[in-house]
């Protein structure tokens, strides 16, 4: 069995111990990301064999895919300890420091959120990344020194939803840099079929492809839309069965469409018709006129409008598409259609 010990786990907000029970522990258990999965297999047996640790890992990609999760399952298919650090926290070199020197032999330390460090930190990083060692100043002035730190040799696991904010220096010292993309429909319907299993709910395969494409690709956002179909299922219905008629209900009274959008992504999309004649507009005044912040719209609101095309990016800002406008039951000229008019669901 695995020797897993979560020595210092970030604040999670309270949602998460949902999502941390449906999370698979293992690679065999993870739906999708085949080729990530395959590549990681690959290097984990290497070092197994070599007996050496695994080389530093580089997860980017939107929120809600996975990055937390394959830098849970490493560790389990490793049979190390992990260490939990959230790059947001690491302000000063001093925060980094006990990890660095509680890290084992084979071990892994997780930064979560890695491009939020400061950039003391991430120069703190480098040698103890490349040579496992630390250069620590000790005092001030003409009396300052450095004395240099020997490590265990670690592994670290960075995860990132903004690749683009990265160093060159700091990604270059990652050797398997892998990009986690939205899962198909298939795939999210295994993933609600097979969490319900878990759950011990029934639901009928059209229900769970229901969730799913309503889902935004995305294993997080599956798996809240399930607790809330469930919860509808055992309150609105006799049996607590989720049939699709059930699950499209529930997901109604949420306001998720048929695209999987809410309320948020359809704000976002009419605020850039409306107050911005289809764009291009730039991604704070955006932010500014929805009262959110750029980092909101950037994390989780445009990537997957962008996959689904009803976004782009222009150098001079983000433009709405006609997918979008047809979606929305918006007219092509920039107007509005009276209320009503097309069905938003
Ligand atoms: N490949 C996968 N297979 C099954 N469930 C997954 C998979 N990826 C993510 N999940 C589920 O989605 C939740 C969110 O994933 P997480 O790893 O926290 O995303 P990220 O760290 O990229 O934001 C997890 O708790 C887990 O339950
Ligand atoms: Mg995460």
């Amino acid at each position: 069995m695995t020797r897993q010990r979560i020595v210092t786990a970030a604040a999670e907000p309270a949602e998460d111990q949902w999502q941390q029970q449906l999370r698979p522990q293992r690679m065999a258990d993870m739906i999708g990301q085949k080729q990530v999965a395959a590549r990681l297999q690959i290097a984990i047996r290497a070092a197994q064999k070599r007996g050496e640790p695994l080389g530093h890992v580089l997860f980017d990609g939107p929120p809600g895919l996975g990055k937390t999760t394959f830098a849970t399952v490493i560790p389990n298919e490793l049979g190390v300890p992990l260490q939990i650090a959230s790059g947001a926290l690491l302000t000063a070199p001093r925060d980094l420091m006990p990890y660095l020197t509680n890290a084992e032999t084979g071990s892994v330390l997780f930064i979560d959120e890695i491009h939020r460090m400061s950039k003391a930190v991430e120069e703190f990083l480098y040698p103890a990344m490349e040579d496992f060692r630390i250069d620590i100043l000790l005092g001030e002035g003409i009396n300052a020194r450095t004395i240099n730190m020997q490590l265990k040799r670690f592994t670290l696991i960075g995860a990132t939803t903004r690749p683009g904010l990265i160093s060159g220096p700091l990604r270059d010292r990652f050797q398997i840099r892998e990009h986690l993309d939205f899962y198909t429909d298939d795939e999210m319907t295994e993933l609600v079929l097979r969490n319900a299993k878990k759950l011990h709910v029934e639901i009928t395969p059209d229900a769970a492809r229901e969730i799913a494409v309503r889902s935004r690709g995305t294993p997080r956002v599956a798996n809240n839309h399930l607790r809330w179909v469930r919860d509808y299922a055992t309150s609105e219905t006799r049996d607590g069965r989720i049939t699709r008629q059930v699950a499209c209900d529930a997901l109604e009274m949420k306001h998720v469409d048929r695209r999987g959008l809410d309320e948020q992504d359809r704000r976002y999309l009419q605020v850039l018709q409306e107050v911005f004649g289809g764009g291009p507009a730039g991604v704070e005044a955006i932010a500014h006129t929805m009262n959110t912040s750029p980092d909101t719209l950037e994390d989780d609101v445009e990537p997957y409008l962008l996959r689904l095309g009803f976004v782009v990016r222009t150098p001079r800002g983000r433009k709405l598409t006609a997918e979008a406008l047809d979606h929305l039951g918006l007219s092509h000229q920039g107007r509005f259609g009276s209320k009503g008019q097309r069905p938003l669901f």
